[in-house]
């Protein structure tokens, strides 16, 4: 198949809504990363997502809306909901409210609940005003690697497996939405991404984060979210993040850089701005301003993939805190380096 790349405008828009209504797939921007969409209500549209991602049958997909009025054909709204989506929507919250029967079981992988969310990009409002169906949409990237948030990353996974990507430029956030199930009570938070516990406590009186969120899951853990169970973002090399102080971090991160090249590897060291000069010498990618989280977020994909496309073999990065959408960054480095970390202040004590 002939995969077209084509800048987000009006004739774009109304091809790709085209393209819904009789079934296919399209690859669109939101404000998170880009989405492999098909209309939610056709189950062969539906079962093609799977096909093209390569994702397992048992990992549910989220849906998509333009308008509040949609959602009382599809699922079950109740009061707690309607006010996180006058709070949040549109926006990166994910909702996962109790389904109709009109959602084939196909897109829920036959659980009971179903995740909504309303994007705030531009054009995936565009998309889905114009189509005016519910669009059933995961991360537009082969099952296993990073998100994509830029056209180009779609193209790299998908090409000759789509008829249409739909450019809107790079993702603003960078992280997917955060999934909240509302069929808990309190409410939890299974996925951490753009809209932060702190801004949910605005709302809610209580939530709670999933345990496995910061940490593997134990062996015979159930998975509260079937996406939880696989392996997710992994660079081909081996990530190990580095905890501490800067102090006794960027040495370490140093010295492990120069033990690898000693062994005839490639190595790259992902620091914040202010630390890059203390790693001269050293192959780096900034992470941005340790004091704007955001942009670390909204570079992190880009990085674990460009560690691939380098051939990268031993890679190193500093954290940052588990608060606002910092949780939503462990989440997903703690994923990509399988929870190795090293503690540098730790091994500061221990060395002589
Ligand atoms: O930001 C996002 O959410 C992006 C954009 C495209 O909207 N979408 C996205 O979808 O990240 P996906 O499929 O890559 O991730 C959805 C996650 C998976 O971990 C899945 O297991 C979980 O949400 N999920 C979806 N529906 C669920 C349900 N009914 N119950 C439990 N978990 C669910
Ligand atoms: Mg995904």
């Amino acid at each position: 198949m002939e995969t077209m790349l084509m800048t987000a405008d009006e004739t774009t828009i109304s091809l790709a809504a085209d393209l819904w209504r009789k079934g296919q797939l399209v690859a669109f921007p939101t404000e998170t990363v880009y989405g492999l969409g098909a209309n939610a209500l056709d189950e062969d549209a539906v079962k093609s997502i799977f096909k093209a991602k390569g994702r397992p049958q048992d990992n549910p997909l989220i849906v998509h809306i333009a308008r509040r009025e949609q959602m009382d054909d599809l699922c079950i709204v109740s009061p707690m909901a309607e006010k996180l989506m006058e709070a949040f929507w549109p926006g990166p919250l994910t909702l996962l409210l109790p389904k109709k029967s009109v959602i084939p079981n196909v897109v829920t992988a036959s659980l009971p609940s179903v995740g909504m969310r309303m994007p705030s990009h531009p054009v995936a409002r565009a998309l889905l005003l114009k189509c005016g169906l519910p669009i059933a949409a995961p991360s537009a990237n082969r099952s296993g690697k990073p998100s994509p948030t830029l056209a180009q990353h779609v193209w790299e996974d998908m090409e000759g497996r789509i008829p249409l990507i739909v450019n809107g430029g790079a993702c603003q956030v960078g992280v997917e939405s955060t999934v909240l199930d509302m069929t808990s009570n309190p409410p939890c938070i299974l996925r951490p991404g753009g809209v932060t516990p702190e801004m949910l406590l605005t709302v809610l009186p209580q939530v709670t984060v999933a345990g496995s969120v910061l940490r593997p899951l134990h062996v015979d853990e159930p998975a509260l979210s079937p996406g939880m169970r696989y392996k997710h973002y992994a660079p081909k090399g081996a990530l190990t993040l580095v905890m501490g102080t800067d102090e006794n971090v960027l040495p370490l991160m140093k010295k492990k850089y120069g033990e690898a090249i000693a062994k005839g590897k490639t190595a790259c060291l992902l620091a914040f701005d202010d630390c890059l000069p203390a790693l001269a010498g050293c192959h780096t990618l900034s992470l941005g301003q340790l004091t704007h989280p955001e942009e670390m977020a909204n570079r992190l994909f880009d990085l674990l993939r460009r560690m691939d496309q380098e051939n990268i073999d031993v890679i190193y990065s500093q954290v940052v805190p588990a608060q606002g959408v910092g949780l939503a960054i462990m989440n997903r480095l703690g994923r990509a380096a399988a929870f190795h970390t090293l503690d540098a202040n730790e091994m500061e004590k221990e060395s002589p």
